[in-house]
């Protein structure tokens, strides 16, 4: 068994900022289930977004901000967020990371949908997330061990209901045990419950499974962010365009050459990502095909090199001014509850990044904005941990249950091709409650008190998958109206009813009611 005062799980932008930020004396382990850099940060093309500029204010960004989530983004949340982004990003500067400056030297500032400014900063054109995970890679301090290749399936809590500790699994199947005084999940999304995605492999939900086994409180879990403008050929996403592109000139077209935003938004093409991605779902289902017309950006292979080798991979010519596009899932608004500091509902456990839920994003992320909350939010909880005395959870040495041998598991192109019919971009009753009918087929309400160390690395993905959409799917049955990216045509609008309430899920004793949503 090892110890760690400090155990995170995953190794993004925010696993790694936490990890370079805490203090040099901390045993700090970083536990994440491929190669280091295989999560959706080293994917991220868009860049960060901060107040920067001698023009803009940390108001005018929080103001975005709160637009985009459609106001029910938690205030002090949206505060730190954008009030921190911009020491955060001088931090980074100072540590050597790359970004993009102009001729004179000045940091080249881009503009995404919904911004009221350029505020985004980039590296390498399109390559922000490569750059940043670069960065955070080198300065990572000595007390920091990463063990790649290890599969993080149970978060281990005693009777009192505190975490301390975690199970793993190698590549080769053994399953360790590791204890530690503070528990962090930092896996990510989980973009990959969904056929269409722009999230990597790795995004399958895995820390929002842990946290609701363990018995956590998760939030906001219906709100999901659909990218406008995924490569799409052959019915299938093969990676993301950038909103960058539109920033910089792009323009959303039929086969006919038709502007789709026009008259749809004042805003056209940077229109808040749920109206794009609507307008374009609903111009492909009546049959027209959907494109990014780049002809009006010059040297676009220069400024997008990243997208310019997708496309080209994929048999696309960018030089004949045509990318075609379809929406795909991208960002989940929702996740395991925290406070803004990263706490959950369970001690000795926190989360920070995409997988965490302190409401920052309330209904819709603002572009650019993802980044900015892993590193502005692991920033805090480092400070946090520094100052909290190392507290040892007591191991009460409870034991799960045999897997029985009459589970079942479903085909997981299956299950994303159901999530993305029926819990895609737009909802209704009948779908939901089809898919959360399917979903209960595989007996979710038994898995949290079976040793699931006994399936396969591939297996657990699968029923992490399997959970993560149910949580999903009965959170958007809840919603009974329509907001950010939650759209019920059963309930197309916004209700005033629902503006401040928050549909919360956590997983009962099975003494009690099994899968009972908390409505706050
Ligand atoms: C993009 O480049 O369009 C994505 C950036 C983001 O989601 O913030």
């Amino acid at each position: 068994m090892d110890k760690a005062d400090v155990l995170i799980l995953g190794s993004g932008g925010a696993a790694l900022q936490l990890a370079g930020k805490l203090d040099a004396e901390k045993n700090v382990i970083i536990i994440t289930k491929s190669f280091m850099d295989h999560g959706n940060t080293s994917l991220a093309q868009g860049g960060i977004a901060a107040a920067i500029d001698e023009k803009d204010n940390s108001l005018f960004h929080f103001m975005d901000t709160m637009t985009a989530g459609r106001f029910v983004n938690n205030h002090q949340a949206a505060l730190q967020l954008t009030i921190e982004g911009p020491a955060v990003i001088r931090e980074l500067i100072k540590s050597g990371c790359a970004f993009d400056h102009d001729a004179f030297g000045k940091l080249t500032l881009g503009k995404e949908g919904a911004h009221s400014l350029n505020r985004i900063v980039h590296g390498g054109g399109d390559q922000t997330g490569k750059i940043l995970m670069n960065c955070l890679k080198t300065v990572l301090p000595p007390n920091v061990k990463v063990m790649e290749h290890h599969f993080a399936f149970e978060l281990l809590i005693n009777v009192s209901g505190h975490c301390y500790g975690v199970r793993t699994k190698d590549k080769q199947g053994n399953v360790q045990t590791f204890h530690a005084s503070h528990i962090v999940l930092a896996t990510g999304g989980c973009g990959q419950i969904y056929s269409c995605t722009s999230n990597a492999e790795t995004a399958t939900g895995d820390g929002m499974a842990l946290a609701y086994f363990a018995g956590a409180e998760l939030a906001d879990m219906e709100y999901m962010q659909f990218h406008p403008t995924l490569l799409y050929i052959n019915d299938e996403g093969k990676g993301l365009i950038s909103e960058a592109v539109r920033g910089a000139g792009g323009i959303l077209v039929d086969e006919k050459e038709r502007r789709v935003m026009k008259n749809v938004h004042p805003l056209l093409d940077l229109a808040p990502r749920h109206v794009v991605s609507q307008t374009i779902f609903k111009q492909r289902q009546q049959g027209h095909e959907i494109f990014l017309d780049i002809r009006g950006i010059e040297h676009f292979t220069k400024k997008f090199p990243f997208i310019a080798k997708l496309c080209m991979s994929e048999g696309i010519d960018v030089s004949e001014g045509f990318i075609p596009v379809a929406p795909g899932c991208h960002f989940s608004m929702g996740g395991v509850k925290t406070d803004t500091v990263g706490r959950t509902t369970i001690k000795g456990l926190y989360a920070i990044g995409e997988v965490a839920c302190t409401g920052v994003h309330g209904a819709n992320r603002l572009a650019s904005n993802s980044l900015l909350e892993g590193l502005v939010f692991a920033k805090t909880l480092a400070h946090h941990l520094n100052t909290t005395a190392p507290y040892s959870h007591k191991d009460d040495g409870i034991h799960k249950k045999n897997l029985p041998s009459d589970y079942t598991l479903p085909v997981r192109t299956h299950l994303q091709k159901r999530m993305m019919d029926k819990v895609g971009i737009f909802r209704d009753i009948d779908n939901l409650e089809a898919q959360q009918k399917w979903l209960e087929s595989f007996s979710l309400n038994r898995w949290h008190t079976f040793d699931i160390g006994m399936l396969t690395t591939e297996q657990i993905t699968t029923l992490f998958m399997l959970q993560t959409a149910w949580l999903v799917t009965n959170s958007a049955i809840q919603r009974e109206e329509s907001r950010g990216g939650h759209y019920r045509l059963d309930f197309p609008a916004e209700r005033m009813d629902w503006r401040n309430q928050q549909v919360i899920q956590k997983r009962i004793d099975e003494k009690r009611k099994l899968h009972e949503p908390v409505k706050t």
